[in-house]
C-alpha cells in the first residue's frame, strides 16, 4: 500500500467505524458482529502505525489520550451557557404560561417538552463537522476545557454524520451516568478501596474532571443533546424540535421522551406522564423542561440575566423515605455555628445511601418536635444536603430530647446563642480546631483559592501536627515537610506545592470569598469586586459604604467591616499578600456578563440619562452602537422608540424595556 492508497483506506475505515459506533452506542442497534467491528478497528490501527502522518485528532483510534493533563485550561463560551428558571408547583407553572401567553398574545403556546437529566451541562464545539473542543458550563461564560475526557465518551461523535454538515456548531447537552453505570462504578470503587460517589450526578462530574483521560475512559459516561449554541450552517431552523431532530441526524443521542406540546394542559399531562415513568427510566431526572418551540418567539421573549424567559424547568417533588433517627450530634462550622445533625439508620433515598441529615438549628428541632429515637421522614432533592422533614409521632417509643451542649464538643469553649439569631456558636474562634480546619478547608476549596490536592484529611493532619495554624501558613509549607508525612509520596508533595504556587494568581472576588468572612458568599464577593475594584478600598471602607451596594444588608456589611478591623485578620492578610497572592485590579480585566455584547439604545429613558446608560454598558465591556443591525444583541427601548425598534423586531433582535435594563444593571451590581 502506498501513502495515497493508505490515506483513502484510512478515510474509508474511519467512516465505517463512525457509522458503526453510532449504531452501537447511540441507536443501540448494531448491524455487524463485534468481531467484524474489531477487525475494522485493527485494520485502521495497522494503517496508522505504518503511516503515522495519516493520524488525525478525530480518528476513532484517538479517543483515549495518553498523557495526563496537569490542569484544565479555561475556555470562554462564544455564546453564554444559560441555566433554567424553575417552577416547583402547578401554580408557578401556570404563572409562567400566563406570562408568556400575554407577552406573545397567544392562547395556545407550542412547547418542546423534554426530560431534565440530572448530570452536568457540556458544550461541544464542532468545526466543519469535527469535534474541536468540549467545555463544562463553569459560570456560564467560561468553563473548563475537558476535550480529552469528552473524546473518551463513545456516545459523543468525533465526526458528525449525515448531510448539511455546518461550518460551526455548538451542541449543548448533558453528560450523565445511568443508574446501572452508577451502581457498577461504585461497586468497582469499593473493590479498589477508593471513594464511592454519593449519587450519579457527582459520579459524572468527578469522572469528567479527571486529569488523566485514561481514568475517564473507564467511567460509564453517557450523553444526551438538548440544544445548540453558536451555529453557522446552510440549514435554517424555525423550531427547537427541528434542531433536536437534526442533532439526531448528525449522530447525537437525543432523549426519546422529547415531545411537541400545545397548551398548558398538554404540559401538565406531559409532566404527570414523565413523573409516572420516572422510576422506569434508566437514568436520573429531576423534572421536565418546557421550551417555546418557535425560535422567533424565543427571540421576542429574550433572556433575563442568566436564564431564558422562554423556557422553564418544572421540577419533580423531592423524594422522601422513612428511617430511625439514632442520635443527634452537633457539627461546628467555619464561623463556629453549631449545626445539629441527625445520625440515621442508613436508608436508600432515590439511589443514594443516606446516613446523616441536617436538622438546621435548635428552633427547627423544637418546631418539628424531633427526638432521639424517633422515626422520621428524610428528604433529598438533587445535590442538597438531606434533611429531616417530619416525625412519625404514632411510632414514637422510648425517645430522648436533644439539648444543645453548653460547651463546644471540639474545643470545650462556651457555647452562646447569637443575639437576634437562632444559631448557637462556639466562642472559641480560631483557637477551636473545628473552626480552624473549616476555615482552611474553605480557603483551599475550588471556588475559593482552588488548591488541588489539599484535601480535608490532609488539612486535619497538618493542623494536628502544627504544620499549619492558619490559612497563611499554607504558603510556607515545604515539599520535604509534606513528603515526610505518612502515605505521602514525593510526587504528590510536589504536586501540592505546585498547586499552592499556582493558586497565588487569583481574582479579587475569589480572594475575598476565600477569607471566609461570615455570610460573604461568592456573589457578595463579586459584588465587592465590581463595586470597589481594589482590595485596599474594601479594607478601609465603612459599614455604610458596604450597605450602599445592592444586595448587601446591614448585617453582612457589619460582618465585613468587623472582619477587616480584627488585628489577627489584618496580620493574616498581610502574610497572604507577602506570600505573593495577587490579582488584577484594573476594571477592564474583570469579566462581566455582558462582555462583548452589542447594545443599541432608542427612545427616551425615564430613570437614567442616555449618557450614563451608555457609560455603564461600556464599563461592563459591552459595546454601544447607534444603529440596529444583525450584529446587535439587544435593543433597549424607552418611550416613543420609532424605527430602530421596528427594525429590531424585524431582525428578531432581543429587546428590553427600560425597567428590565435597570434590573439587569442591578444584577451586575453597578447601580442600587
Ligand atoms: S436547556 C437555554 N434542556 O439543566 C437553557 N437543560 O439549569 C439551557 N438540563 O444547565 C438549558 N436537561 O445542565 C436544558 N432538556 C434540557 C435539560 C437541561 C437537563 C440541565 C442543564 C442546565 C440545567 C438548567
Amino acid at each position: 500500500m502506498n501513502l495515497n492508497q493508505a490515506s483513502k483506506e484510512a478515510e474509508n475505515l474511519r467512516k465505517k467505524i463512525t457509522q458503526h459506533n453510532h449504531k452501537y452506542y447511540v441507536l443501540d442497534d448494531p448491524d455487524i458482529p463485534d468481531a467484524e467491528y474489531d477487525r475494522l478497528f485493527k485494520e485502521l490501527i495497522k494503517i496508522e502505525k505504518e503511516f503515522p502522518q495519516l493520524i488525525t485528532n478525530s480518528s476513532p483510534t484517538q479517543r483515549i489520550g495518553t498523557t495526563p493533563l496537569s490542569e484544565f485550561k479555561e475556555i470562554e463560551h462564544t455564546d453564554p451557557m444559560l441555566s433554567l428558571a424553575n417552577a416547583f408547583n402547578e401554580k408557578e407553572m401556570q404563572r409562567f404560561y400566563d406570562r408568556l401567553s400575554t407577552e406573545l398574545s397567544e392562547e395556545i403556546l407550542v412547547f418542546s417538552g423534554e426530560t431534565k437529566l440530572d448530570g452536568l451541562a457540556i458544550n461541544l464545539f464542532y468545526k466543519n463537522g469535527v469535534l474541536h473542543t468540549a467545555a463544562t458550563r463553569g459560570d456560564g461564560f467560561t468553563g473548563e476545557d475537558v476535550t480529552l475526557n469528552v473524546k473518551t465518551i463513545m456516545q459523543i461523535p468525533l465526526n458528525l454524520i449525515g448531510d448539511n454538515i455546518p461550518k460551526l456548531l455548538e451542541v449543548r447537552g448533558e453528560i450523565y451516568i445511568s443508574h446501572k453505570g452508577f451502581f457498577e462504578l461504585n461497586k468497582n470503587q469499593e473493590k479498589l478501596k477508593l471513594k464511592t460517589f454519593a449519587n450519579p450526578r457527582n459520579a459524572a462530574a468527578g469522572s469528567l474532571r479527571q486529569l488523566d483521560p485514561k481514568v475517564t475512559s473507564t467511567r460509564p459516561l453517557s450523553f444526551s443533546a438538548y440544544g445548540i449554541g453558536n451555529y453557522e450552517g446552510k440549514l435554517k431552523f424555525d423550531r427547537h424540535t427541528q434542531i433536536l431532530n437534526q442533532l439526531k441526524n448528525w449522530g447525537f443521542p437525543v432523549s426519546v421522551e422529547s415531545k411537541e406540546l400545545s397548551g398548558l394542559k398538554d404540559c401538565f399531562d406531559y409532566y404527570s406522564h414523565i413523573l409516572n415513568i420516572r422510576k422506569k427510566l434508566s437514568y436520573e431526572i429531576d423534572g421536565v423542561v418546557f421550551k417555546i418551540d418557535y425560535i422567533e418567539k424565543q427571540k421576542i421573549l429574550g433572556n433575563v440575566s442568566r436564564s431564558p424567559r422562554w423556557a422553564i424547568a418544572y421540577k419533580f417533588p423531592p423524594i422522601e423515605e422513612v428511617t430511625q433517627l439514632i442520635d443527634i450530634e452537633v457539627q461546628v462550622g467555619r464561623t463556629g455555628t453549631m449545626t445539629p445533625v441527625a445520625r440515621l439508620s442508613p436508608v436508600n433515598v432515590d439511589g443514594a445511601m443516606i446516613n446523616n441529615a441536617t436538622l438546621h438549628n435548635l428552633d427547627e428541632i423544637k418546631r418539628k418536635d424531633v427526638r432521639i429515637g424517633d422515626w422520621v421522614y428524610i428528604r433529598r432533592a438533587g445535590d442538597v444536603i438531606p434533611e429531616v422533614v417530619s416525625v412519625i409521632k404514632e411510632k414514637r417509643k422510648n425517645v430522648k430530647e436533644f439539648r444543645m451542649p453548653k460547651s463546644c464538643p471540639i474545643c470545650g469553649s462556651d457555647v452562646k446563642k447569637q443575639k437576634d439569631k437562632i444559631a448557637y456558636v462556639c466562642i472559641g474562634g480560631l483557637s477551636c480546631d473545628a473552626q480552624k480546619n473549616q476555615a482552611i478547608i474553605h480557603f483551599v476549596s475550588r471556588k475559593a483559592m482552588n488548591i488541588e490536592g489539599l484535601g480535608e484529611k490532609l488539612i486535619y493532619k497538618l493542623t494536628e501536627n502544627k504544620m499549619i495554624e492558619n490559612i497563611a501558613d499554607i504558603f510556607s509549607l515545604k515539599q520535604n515537610e509534606l513528603s515526610a508525612l505518612d502515605r505521602m509520596g514525593d510526587k504528590s508533595a510536589s504536586n501540592i506545592i505546585e498547586s499552592i504556587n499556582s493558586s497565588k494568581s487569583t481574582t479579587l472576588a475569589k480572594f475575598i470569598y476565600s477569607l471566609g468572612i461570615p455570610e460573604v458568599g461568592e456573589s457578595t464577593a463579586r459584588a465587592l469586586e465590581n463595586y470597589f475594584h481594589s482590595f485596599k478600598e474594601i479594607e478601609k471602607s465603612s459599614q455604610e459604604e458596604f450597605e450602599n451596594i445592592s444586595d448587601i444588608g446591614p448585617i453582612v456589611a457589619k460582618n465585613i467591616k468587623s472582619f477587616f478591623t480584627q488585628e489577627n485578620n489584618k496580620k493574616i492578610i498581610k502574610k497572604l499578600v507577602a506570600a505573593g497572592i495577587h490579582w488584577n485590579e484594573s476594571k477592564s480585566n474583570y469579566s462581566s456578563n455582558l462582555k462583548g455584547l452589542t447594545f443599541v439604545i432608542t427612545g427616551s429613558l425615564k430613570n437614567i440619562k442616555r449618557k450614563d446608560a451608555e457609560e455603564l454598558l461600556l464599563s461592563l465591556q459591552a459595546k454601544v452602537s447607534s444603529a440596529v443591525s444583525k450584529k446587535t444583541d439587544y435593543l433597549i427601548y424607552g418611550a416613543n422608540p420609532g424605527s430602530k425598534y421596528e427594525k429590531a423586531l424585524e431582525l428578531g433582535i432581543k429587546i428590553m424595556n427600560e425597567d428590565l435594563f435597570i434590573k439587569m444593571l442591578k444584577k451586575e451590581k453597578l447601580i442600587n
